[in-house]
């Protein structure tokens, strides 16, 4: 078997080794940025003289039909095919002959591993910021839907005081707009090329790396051959930036589970967004929202499994940094799929807009505004607070009904008791950035602009 060191070495590679050693199996999906990476190379050895111009076109020619055959799946791999580029090559060489067999001039592996996974990271995050921001969409038009309804908002999940529904979602969509925002400057950092690093210091050959660069649309070459080769903190952060996107619809997948629970009953959930249960007949089960919220496990054992590869790897290349893309392609793959499956889901929620106001009527949820009733009339909010809290203990030792004592207490009086009725507590969160429908209005506003600028952030 000819290995890509054939020349060096009198015996060929243990099973055991090209077992462990071939990342063939992964990196294959990187075929189309290591023939990006290669015509690019290409292109520039040709305009500096080291490749004739005939030779370039021999190889691009090469490059094409490799490519079309890695599209088509008629690529026939070779035993010796360790990693991506070196099946590249190979069959580049076979189509190519002498022209072929120039192509790695001036270049490494590890150089061209290194562009090849900045480019495939690129692309990708400014896919999953888009479908995001797509999420952020299906968001804001259950928002619309919900019109004025609303349901409790709660601290330490007791109730607390009312919210509108689409001021619960938005939230939502608030904390996925900055998981956008890290997924593009995540993004920004990745766009240098590394390619003209060579092995790790560069070349003797009269090589142009700032050619390469643009050819291949990153915005920036690498400044320190050492570091282009050996640095994978662009994963990581990719890494980081889907791993908290995760927790976030970790979030959202937890609320689904509770509000669609009998105990609840806030949404209904659409058949083609839910399972059934092999025994229980009468079951309707949230799956998604229960898988939302168990990847963002494995989407931190991502993260964290990186940092510790990375952690005290000595400069430049070594092979420990070929584990950088498992985790990413899965951390990817992960969040692509849940996204898909919590947009349909949260799309086709049915909104039982009731049972909401009903769990969110309790006059005791109005208990902060006739506290800030008393304040407007001069009340000190400390001593508004005890009045209120006795009158509710009151009620609660059965006095009376909270809207009977309100009326009744001279501090009070019947302008206060209405502030209790159904419906009303919501219409008083007047602030901007509150719950209530004025402030929501403008949220709502605020919101589709954002979305706007992150697609014309995502577009550029
Ligand atoms: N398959 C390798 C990786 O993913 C490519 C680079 C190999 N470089 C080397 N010097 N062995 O990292």
């Amino acid at each position: 078997m000819a290995t890509l060191w054939h020349g060096r070495f009198e015996g060929g590679p243990s099973e055991a080794l090209q077992a462990l050693n071939d990342s063939l199996p992964f990196d294959r999906r990187m075929f189309r940025e290591d023939v990006a990476g290669s015509r690019a190379h290409v292109r520039m050895l040709a305009r500096v003289g080291l490749l004739s111009d005939a030779d370039a076109e021999a190889v691009l020619a090469a490059l094409d039909a490799t490519e079309a055959e890695l599209a088509d799946g008629t690529f026939a791999f070779a035993e010796a095919d360790e990693d991506v580029h070196t099946a590249v090559e190979r069959r580049v060489t076979e189509l190519a002959g002498d022209a072929g067999a120039r192509l790695h001039t001036g270049r490494s592996r590890n150089d061209q591993v290194a562009t090849d996974l900045r480019l495939w990271t690129k692309r990708e995050l400014a896919e999953l910021a888009d479908l995001v921001t797509r999420f952020q969409a299906t968001l804001a038009a259950v928002a619309d839907r919900a019109g004025d309804a609303y349901l409790p908002g709660y601290t330490h999940l007791q109730q607390a005081q009312p919210v509108l529904l689409a001021h619960h979602l938005l939230a939502h969509g608030w904390a996925l707009a900055r998981d956008v925002d890290r997924l593009l400057d995540a993004r920004t950092r990745t766009d240098v090329s590394p390619l003209g690093a060579g092995a790790l210091a560069g070349s003797s050959l009269p090589l142009d790396p700032d050619a390469t660069a643009a050819d291949l649309g990153f915005a920036a070459r690498f400044e320190n051959s050492l570091d282009a080769v050996s640095d994978r903190d662009f994963v990581a952060e990719a890494l980081f930036a889907l791993a908290l996107l995760g927790v976030h619809l970790s979030r959202i997948g937890e609320e689904l589970i509770l509000w669609s629970t009998d105990e609840f009953g806030f949404v209904g959930l659409d058949d083609a967004f839910s399972t059934g249960s092999s025994m229980l007949p009468q079951k309707k089960n949230p799956d998604i929202a229960e898988l939302a919220r168990g990847k963002a496990g494995r989407l931190v054992g991502h993260l964290t499994g990186l940092l510790t590869t990375l952690k005290g790897l000595p400069l430049a290349y070594d092979k420990d940094l070929q584990e950088d893309k498992e985790p990413l392609f899965d951390a990817c793959d992960t969040v692509r799929l849940t996204l898909l499956a919590l947009d349909g889901m949260v799309s086709t929620l049915v909104l039982h807009v009731d049972r909401m106001a009903e769990a969110a009527d309790s006059p005791y949820a109005a208990a902060t505004d006739l506290a800030e009733y008393l304040v407007a009339g001069g009340t000190p909010f400390r001593d508004a607070h005890a009045i209120v809290g006795a009158l509710v203990r009151a009620a609660l030792a059965g006095e009376g009904s909270l809207a009977d004592l309100v009326a009744s207490d001279e501090r009070l009086g019947p302008d206060a008791a209405a502030l209790l009725a159904p419906g009303v507590p919501v219409t008083r969160r007047t602030t901007p950035g509150g719950a209530g429908p004025e402030p929501v209005a403008v949220q709502k506003a605020r919101f589709a602009d954002r979305l706007d600028a992150q697609r014309s952030r995502i577009g550029a």
